[in-house]
């Protein structure tokens, strides 16, 4: 399980990575921060998803997202397999477009909590698991999702919540099951009729539900 829960300021750890010793809070700056880590550098899931990654970083920078990855190889063995990740990639071209941490100690890996019990290396020495935070600009974690090492993630899922995080920061609405941009937003609950009259003056729509309840309220930012 994370060792971070939602809301705790994301430790500002020091770490070697492959654009040099970074402290983490400076790495961010003021903006949005994703850190996702994997089992094992030149391993194939990884590769897959790192290459994905790769294609849409400047989705995520256009969102001003700074990305980050970790795993516990070293920088050296990091090096080596960006090569193989932008080769697979058909999208990118260049060097890996986001540092990745090395956390061969596995400090920070037991600190957030990413080990997986059940994957282990050649030494019998567990991996990361597939875990992703995202921290937002006041260096507070908004997210956390962990997957095992035999799951790849979704990158494109990644921003979507993203662009959820984004916007539910800035206004006091909630974003439904598959909400993407643009579709209709749900007003939180704990907001009255008469609050949620004035925060959304181009109306509030209910939808009617057995119970009566008039808790399916929708507007359109
Ligand atoms: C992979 O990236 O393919 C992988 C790594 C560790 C365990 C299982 C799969």
């Amino acid at each position: 399980m994370p060792g971070i829960l939602l809301g705790d300021v994301f430790p500002d750890f020091e770490a070697d990575t492959t654009i040099g010793r970074i402290k983490f809070h400076d790495f961010l700056g003021n903006s949005w921060g994703i850190l996702f880590s994997h089992p094992k550098d030149f391993t194939p899931v990884c590769t897959t998803e790192l290459a994905c990654a790769a294609s849409l970083s400047d989705s995520f920078a256009k969102r001003g997202v700074k990305m980050i990855a970790l795993s516990v190889d070293s920088v050296e063995d990091h090096h080596g397999w960006s090569k193989d990740i932008m080769d697979f990639n058909s999208q990118a071209s260049g060097p890996l477009p986001f540092p990745i941490i090395a956390d061969h100690k596995r400090e920070l890996a037991t600190k957030l909590g990413m080990l997986d019990p059940d994957e282990i290396d050649g030494d019998g020495i567990p991996l990361t698991a597939r875990c992703v935070f995202v921290v937002g600009p006041d260096k507070r974690l908004k997210l956390s999702i962990l997957y095992p090492a035999t799951t790849g993630r979704n990158f494109d899922e990644l921003l979507r919540v993203i662009d959820s995080l984004q916007l539910t920061a800035q206004k006091k609405v909630a974003t439904p099951v598959d909400w993407k941009p643009g579709d209709k937003v749900m007003v939180l609950p704990n907001i009255s009729d008469a609050d949620a009259a004035v925060l959304f003056p181009q109306g509030v729509t209910t939808k009617e539900v057995p119970s009566g309840k008039k808790y399916m309220r929708y507007t359109q930012l």
